[in-house]
């Protein structure tokens, strides 16, 4: 199994060019199933998820082509069945995905349960709830969630009980191809699901109301052949910036979108980092002056983005004075502060809230990562710490960071993968 070795305490200088978004390419891979006519895809980062993804396509029965730059061709023409199995489904919860387009299109879906990180329980009744409004029938047999329907889906207009991204874009795909109008209340409002919108209409699709809470969607009968660039991946881009805080450095990550990161780089400049903004470059400088905690508590966006928290909490740990971060979206995704507290970190859990005390400098252990940014903070940990840290089960931030080693060691990381 692959670990990272890190000899910690050098501070990070350099740039960094960003990739496409994993949670922006996977909804839109899924969205090619709309259409028997072909999509190209660029900006898609190489990632194990999206292979899981493209492998997913595969099973249905749609051809992709991938060339060197990792521009993608998918052709959805010959699918030949609507299973999604539970050996792909298991290892990735974004394969839920593929239920909308393919009810919308075929009339049936059928997906297993949804796996995914270990981060709390994650359920997916609200998809199922709005695949009903529309007039599916929804049963479970054998492990597998089956939808369908006999004249087609109808619009609807429907409320989420609560912000859910995931939600929002599975019944944002099965409303394009649906009869009639429908209104999607309180979805969510992520840059992903924006990104997912602008690919839906380059395909011809009618929707409006994109970084709203109400989506107004008008069916069409088929939708069209299309070229989509992904947008940048502002978790990867949110990731580094706080490398270079935490590490006392200076990072300019490159291909970003400043736009997508407000509150997160607001909290950095809270934080006393000097963060600039030029082009699609952010600059964050560390090298002068104190770095000082911060609270945060995670919320849909434009709130504090969950998938921010982890970092923010290692940047806590090396930082002056106390931090609360709380974690309103998953009940379980507090785990790297027991890892952390192995490096010297000084930590208390409080139901779904961490209280940091900063410290001038922790020290290097074997560490585990449990979930994909989990495993992100520990190697920002590591960076930080005096001395050698192992992250353990690196798998998972293969999920969603493109050779994360590598773009570290260009700025000065001594980083190195290895196996045992
Ligand atoms: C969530 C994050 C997203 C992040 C992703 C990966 C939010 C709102 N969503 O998206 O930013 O990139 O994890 O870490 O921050 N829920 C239900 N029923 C459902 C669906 C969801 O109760 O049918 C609940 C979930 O348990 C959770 C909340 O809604 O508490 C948000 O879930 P959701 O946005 O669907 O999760 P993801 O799409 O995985």
């Amino acid at each position: 199994m692959d670990y990272f070795q890190i000899r910690g305490g050098t501070p990070l200088q350099g740039r960094i060019p960003i990739s496409g978004a994993k949670n922006a390419a996977l909804p839109i891979l899924a969205a090619t199933l709309l259409t028997d006519k072909v999509s190209t895809l660029s900006n898609v980062p190489h990632l194990n998820d999206i292979t899981t993804m493209v492998e997913l396509l595969g099973a249905l029965g749609a051809d992709v082509a991938i060339d060197e730059s990792m521009a993608l061709q998918v052709s959805a023409a010959q699918l030949n069945n609507q299973r999604a199995p539970y050996e792909l489904v298991k290892t990735m919860r974004a394969s839920i995905l593929v239920m909308g387009p393919l009810l919308a299109r075929f009339g049936k879906a059928e997906v297993s349960f949804p796996g995914g990180c270990a981060i709390g329980s994650r359920p997916v009744d609200l998809h199922l709830k709005g695949f009903e409004a529309m007039g599916a029938c929804i049963d479970v047999r054998d492990g597998y969630i089956v939808a369908t329907t006999e004249s087609g889906l109808k619009g609807c207009d429907f409320t989420f009980d609560t912000v859910t991204v995931g939600g929002t874009e599975n019944l944002l795909m099965a409303a394009v191809l649906a009869e009639g109008r429908t209104v999607l209340r309180n979805a969510a409002r992520e840059p992903e699901i924006t990104d997912l919108v602008a690919f839906l209409r380059g395909m011809g699709a009618e929707i409006e109301g994109d970084d709203t809470s109400t989506l107004v969607i008008d069916g069409v009968s088929e939708l069209a052949a299309s070229h989509y660039s992904v947008m940048p991946d502002r978790i990867e881009a949110g990731t580094f910036l706080v490398a270079a805080a935490a590490t006392r450095g200076r990072i300019t990550v490159e291909n970003a979108n400043a736009e997508h990161l407000g509150i997160v780089l607001e909290k950095l400049r809270d934080a006393g980092v000097n963060v600039t903004v030029e082009g699609n470059t952010i600059t964050a400088d560390m090298t002068e002056g104190q770095l000082t905690s911060v609270d945060l508590i995670t919320a849909p966006y434009p709130g504090f983005p969950t998938d921010m928290q982890a970092q923010f909490t290692a940047l806590n740990v090396v930082a002056e004075g106390v931090g609360r971060i709380t974690e309103t979206i998953f009940e379980n995704r507090l785990m790297q502060a027991h890892e952390m507290s192995r490096m010297g970190a000084n930590i208390t859990v409080d139901g779904h809230s961490v209280i940091i005390r900063g410290k001038s400098s922790i020290d290097g252990a074997p560490v585990m990562a449990s979930d994909l940014r989990a495993s992100a903070s520990l190697v920002i940990a590591g960076l930080a710490a005096k001395g050698e840290t192992h992250v353990d089960r690196i798998y998972h931030i293969d999920r969603g960071y493109e050779r994360i080693e590598e773009k570290l060691q260009a700025v000065g990381a001594d980083i190195v993968r290895k196996s045992r």
